[in-house]
């Protein structure tokens, strides 16, 4: 599999946020596996030096490099100070991936404003402002990829979510908007949507609730498989798992078929929520 996804990958420049999450762990044992250089991104400079090392220490022979910086990526300052940092490397960027996200399992009327804020700050406006503050570097590749990692819930309204479906949902308009934006550029923009996977994202309540739902979850590394297929593919969109994909395309003809089902999920999904 390694060699034959790792054509757009190996000595491509990647700049990784939530690398030290459960997806942006596996993220990046695949590309520095498939010969990326990287930049790893957290807010945890601790978590991140024990990263780089692992992924180091998993295969001493390469010589891809591996540099890190921690930033919270909802602070403009911090944002501009990771820029002006990644001009003083000698790599140019040429492949952005927006990873870095929280979530959070509770209904509209208990959810606090500056939860609201939290959500949608990291998981929309910030993708946003660091693309755009990438994108000057970016068209002055060759070629270059923005990876925008989006959810089930950017494509399906699902209660108890409101705050985070909301900031998936616009950060797939985002996508898809600058993918044509884009267009007549050398920058390509792509939206990879997983179904749940099991990372500390999913808190003790997601799970139970996942569980009462039968809901499938998948493992990091195999998002980060399909993750490769999307950087590979030309198509600007991937939807991970059955039967989330077929969902997503009704959803997105008959809704109101989508509203029935979930409707009957309402009582389980609100004792779960009410708990959380
Ligand atoms: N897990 C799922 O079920 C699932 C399903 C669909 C989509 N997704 C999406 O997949 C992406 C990765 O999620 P995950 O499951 O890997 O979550 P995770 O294990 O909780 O990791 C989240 C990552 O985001 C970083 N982060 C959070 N807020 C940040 C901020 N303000 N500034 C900089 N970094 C920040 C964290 O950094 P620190 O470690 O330093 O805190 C961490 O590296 C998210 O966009 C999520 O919405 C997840």
């Amino acid at each position: 599999m390694k060699n034959q996804l790792s054509t757009k990958i190996k000595n491509s420049n990647v700049l990784l946020t939530g690398a030290t999450g459960g997806m942006g762990k596996a993220f990046s044992q695949l590309l520095f596996d498939n010969g990326a250089n990287l930049v790893l991104i957290g807010r945890d400079g601790h978590k991140l030096h024990e990263l780089k090392a692992e992924l180091l220490t998993s295969n001493i022979n390469a010589t891809n490099k591996i540099e890190i910086f921690a930033v919270d990526l909802v602070d403009s300052a911090q944002r501009q100070a990771l820029i002006a940092y990644l001009a003083t490397l000698a790599l140019d960027i040429n492949l952005l991936i927006n990873n870095a996200g929280i979530s959070q399992l509770s209904l509209l009327v208990q959810t606090t404003e500056s939860e609201i804020n939290r959500i949608i700050s990291t998981n929309t406006i910030a993708p946003m402002q660091l693309t755009q503050a990438l994108l000057p570097t970016l068209l002055k590749q060759t070629s270059a990829q923005i990876i925008n990692i989006g959810s089930t819930f950017g494509s399906i309204g699902f209660p108890g979510y409101s705050a985070y479906c909301a900031s998936k949902f616009a950060l797939r308009g985002f996508s898809q908007t600058l993918s044509r934006e884009l267009a007549d550029t050398n920058v390509t923009v792509k939206y990879l949507s997983p179904r749940a996977t099991k990372t500390n994202l999913i808190s003790e309540k997601i799970e139970q609730l996942n569980t009462a739902l039968n809901t499938a979850t998948d493992l990091p590394a195999d998002v980060a498989m399909e993750l490769l297929m999307l950087i590979e593919q030309n198509k600007t969109e991937r939807y991970i798992g059955w039967p989330e994909k077929l969902f997503v395309r009704i959803n997105a003809l008959f809704p109101s078929l989508v509203s029935k089902s979930i409707v009957k999920q309402l009582p389980i999904i609100q004792k779960f929520a009410r708990d959380s």
